[in-house]
């Protein structure tokens, strides 16, 4: 996939720059060919020796080369690029990016390249939360480059949450997955939805669940990559989205979600159905709290509508409509059923008996079932990376 391809990699000043050797490798086994540009604080952290051994040619990082008299062209190596990606990006050069400020190689390069971009932001928790960081992202997004979202995790500072570049096997599929053929799924309207439910029982207390939302928005992301329209319908969660490609509808109970979807799926040419709607909801939604009177409390529920169901009657030959199952056991036979029950293209199970997988994770294990009786299992990994697979399959199937 990557021989012969021409992969210009920009390292600002962040310690995740230690990562790049090993994306490197992995590129240049798959026989991409690949430029190192740096900046001057980069240096600091990542020896320029290493990136050239491994590069297989020297790293850049002046445009006039006073050593050797040679002037290295932003303009020429922007264009000799298939892609370029800046990497780890430092909320500093983030912002001078984003504003037009090039001020070294690794910056006058952007503002140069007419291939397609991808950045990895790498920076400490509360410089990724400021909002002209958060500004910054979306602008460079606008600006047709592509993000690559960085992880929550333990960060060089000592702090926990967002702001880990990604790691490089992810950074390196995604640029692999790239280059793969022509997809069916730029430009096709895809509808999504993720996260939990809550079913209110009175204005302080709900019913819901644990699902995080990550798989579902890990999808989108990935579709929104391959050129889709996302319109991503999310029950309560803490992620949020920054593609310009995904346009996304908060909602709460299933109630509400299953009448945003009933109303957008007809415009749409796929469904994927990865939300952990509740199944039931109080009968009665108390206007005041409910007050602690007694020993025990009864609470009467009624059945929801099972949106992916509804979906199931109305789809049209054109349309593709994916769901998932969550079991605990007899997975396989259960998910063949709501294959079948509820007229899917094909389902993604997920079973709980295995570590690692469903909510809760940041990684997941899935088997895919279609309405052909293919089976595929996968191995356990990285949400990202199981996106990746289920896009695949949407992709191959539309
Ligand atoms: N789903 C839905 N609307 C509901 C319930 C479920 O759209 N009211 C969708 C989920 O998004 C998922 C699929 O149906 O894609 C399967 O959900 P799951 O809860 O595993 O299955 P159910 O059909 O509800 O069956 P059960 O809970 O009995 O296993």
């Amino acid at each position: 996939m990557l021989k012969g391809k021409k992969i210009a990699i920009g390292i600002t000043g962040s310690i995740a720059a230690y990562k790049i050797p090993l994306l490197v490798r992995l590129l240049k086994k798959e026989g991409a060919e690949v430029q190192i540009l740096l900046t001057d604080v980069a240096k600091d952290f990542i020896t320029p020796l290493t990136l050239s051994v491994l590069a297989g040619n020297p790293v850049l990082s002046e445009s006039f080369d006073k050593k050797t008299g040679s002037w290295n062209s932003h303009v020429e190596l922007a264009n000799q690029a298939d892609l370029y990606l800046i990497a780890p990006l430092s909320a500093n050069s983030m912002a001078k990016m984003s504003h037009g400020i090039a001020d070294n190689l690794v910056l006058t390069t952007y503002l140069a390249a007419k291939c397609p971009v991808f950045f990895a932001p790498a920076m400490d928790l509360d410089m990724y939360k400021h909002p002209t960081t958060q500004e910054n992202i979306k602008l460079l997004q606008l600006h047709g480059n592509h993000l690559i979202s960085p992880n929550e995790g333990e960060l060089a500072s000592g702090l926990c949450g967002a702001g880990r570049m990604e790691e490089p096997e992810i950074i390196f599929e995604i640029i692999k997955n790239f280059f793969k053929k022509k997809t069916q799924l730029s430009n096709k309207k895809i509808l999504i939805t993720a996260g939990p439910t809550y079913e209110a029982i009175d204005p302080v207390r709900f019913i819901g669940n644990h699902s995080s939302g990550l798989m579902g928005y890990a999808i989108a992301e990935e579709l929104a990559n391959r050129g889709a329209n996302v319109e991503l319908i999310s029950g309560p969660t803490s992620l949020s989205v920054f593609s310009p490609r995904i346009s996304k509808t908060d909602v709460v109970s299933a109630k509400d979600m299953f009448d945003v979807c009933i109303n957008k799926f007809p415009e749409c040419d796929i469904a994927v159905m990865s939300a952990a709607v509740a199944d039931y909801t109080p009968e009665k939604t108390e206007s005041n709290k409910i007050k602690k009177k007694t020993d025990d409390f009864l609470l009467k529920l009624k059945a929801t509508k099972d949106i992916l169901a509804q979906l199931g009657k109305q789809k049209k030959d054109n349309q593709l409509l994916i769901g998932f199952a969550l079991e605990t056991e007899n997975e396989l036979d259960n998910a063949k059923k709501k294959l079948k029950n509820k007229n899917l293209d094909f389902i993604v199970l997920n079973s709980l008996t295995d570590k690692g997988a469903g909510f809760k994770h940041k990684t997941n294990k899935i088997s895919i079932i279609d309405n052909k009786g293919n089976i595929s299992d996968f191995t356990l990994k990285d949400k990202k990376r199981v996106a990746i697979d289920i896009v695949d399959k949407i992709d191959e199937l539309f």
